[in-house]
């Protein structure tokens, strides 16, 4: 069949997450220059490229954090660059997960209500939320930390609590953006295990920034962010 002939829906089956020729700058500087990307459903890609070359812009408008100038975002097939802030703001709290170089804890919250928090957000009942929340911390061999405040954790440790704190809403897609940045390289591998089996076990496709070809290697592919576009390096597999 010739791809003209396949119907819209069908060609863009499995694609969770797209960017469309998205552009976006920062005053005078521009940050992404027709950036093209599609993530599919189920995989952990890798986006990698030199600092400053657009990666965490590009991860934040996919996720619908930053609108681009131009361009499109379509999430399940819908444009979500379009939606209006709430719209976007409730997207982001029932369907994707977040987790940052510097896991970006809430201070004042112990571990086990840090992970809860996207639960409590989402309307679920504290004891339900932390129930939930307790669930992970033996997952992620955090047992004993769940009264911990950020502050008493080790980087590794703090990391993982802001992985479980990722995953525990069951995302669709979790965005993880250089989520080993802060740590040494054994403690890095750790992490990434650990977010990889439960991405995997949970069914989560992962968009993954990181500039370490070592945390890269954890994914099933990866395409590289270079002044502000995007280079495919395997080959797409719904393409293929
Ligand atoms: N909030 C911002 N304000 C101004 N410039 C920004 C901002 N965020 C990013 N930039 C600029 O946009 C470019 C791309 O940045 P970024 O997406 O953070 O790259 P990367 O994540 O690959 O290091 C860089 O030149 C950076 O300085
Ligand atoms: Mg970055």
């Amino acid at each position: 069949m010739s791809a003209v002939n396949v119907p819209d829906t069908l060609a863009s089956r499995g694609r969770l997450v797209e960017a469309r020729d998205v552009s976006l700058s920062f005053g005078q500087t521009p940050a992404l220059r027709g950036a093209s990307l599609s993530v599919n459903a189920g995989e952990i890609l890798a986006v990698m490229g030199p600092s400053g070359s657009g990666k965490s812009t590009l991860l934040h408008c996919l996720a619908g954090i930053l609108a681009p100038d131009s361009g499109e975002i379509r999430f399940a097939g819908r444009r979500i660059d379009m939606l209006r802030e709430q719209e976007r703001s409730a997207l982001r709290r029932d369907r994707f997960g977040f987790v940052f170089q510097f896991g970006q804890l809430v201070p004042e919250l112990s571990a086990e209500e840090n992970v809860a928090l996207p639960r409590l957000l989402g309307g679920v009942r504290r004891a339900e939320a932390l129930r939930d929340a307790r669930a992970w911390f033996e997952r992620l061999e955090l047992d004993g930390l769940e009264q911990r405040r950020s502050g008493e954790l080790s980087g590794g440790q703090a990391q993982r609590v802001a992985l479980a704190r990722g995953l525990v809403a069951r995302p669709e897609v979790l965005f993880a953006d250089e989520p080993t940045g802060s740590l040494d390289s054994l403690t890095g591998e750790r992490v990434m295990d650990l977010l990889t089996a439960a991405a995997r076990e949970q069914g989560t496709t992962v968009v993954l920034v990181t500039h370490e070809p070592r945390v890269a290697a954890y994914a099933d592919r990866e395409v590289i962010v270079r002044d502000g576009k995007v280079t495919t390096l395997s080959a797409d597999p719904v393409l293929a």
